[in-house]
């Protein structure tokens, strides 16, 4: 069974958006393995976001994502990468279809509220990073 590894970022816990969000990925049919309320530190957004922290916009986004709660975590279902991702839309909530989480929900490129693992092999990545205990 595939796994992906979501966060449901700093802006949808201040919204209260937490519900509606995992609402729509349990009504899709996915299952949760696992899933914690965690308050980040800058070095563990460094590790999850490796290929990101010399682009010009992880500043902001590091300061984000440690900026209050997130809830992290594992969901397993088939092709659960790719359908997470559909659900999610484009990463810029301007421009992401209506229907999707950040079309519906998202006015922002950096406050998108979720995060998706892009790949089988960045979703094991970042599994070990969030969830060692669930590591292959
Ligand atoms: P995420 O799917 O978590 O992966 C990288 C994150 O960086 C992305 O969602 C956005 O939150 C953020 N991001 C990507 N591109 C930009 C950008 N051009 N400006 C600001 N934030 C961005």
């Amino acid at each position: 069974m595939a796994r992906t590894l979501v966060l449901l970022k700093p802006d949808a816990v201040r919204r209260g958006l937490v519900g509606e969000i995992l609402s729509r990925f349990e009504a899709k049919g996915l299952t949760i393995a696992a899933m914690e309320q965690r308050h980040v530190d800058g070095a563990l957004a460094d590790q999850h976001y490796a290929e990101h922290v010399e682009r010009d916009f992880y500043p902001p986004l590091r300061a984000f994502v440690t900026s209050g709660p997130l809830v992290a975590l594992v969901l397993e279902g088939d092709e659960a990468v790719e359908v997470v991702r559909a659900l999610n839309g484009a990463t810029d909530g301007r421009k992401a279809a209506p229907g999707t989480i950040r079309g519906d929900l998202s006015l922002s490129n950096r406050e998108n509220l979720v995060h998706g693992s892009d790949s089988a092999e960045s979703a094991e990545r970042e599994i070990a990073i969030w969830f060692p205990q669930l590591a292959l």
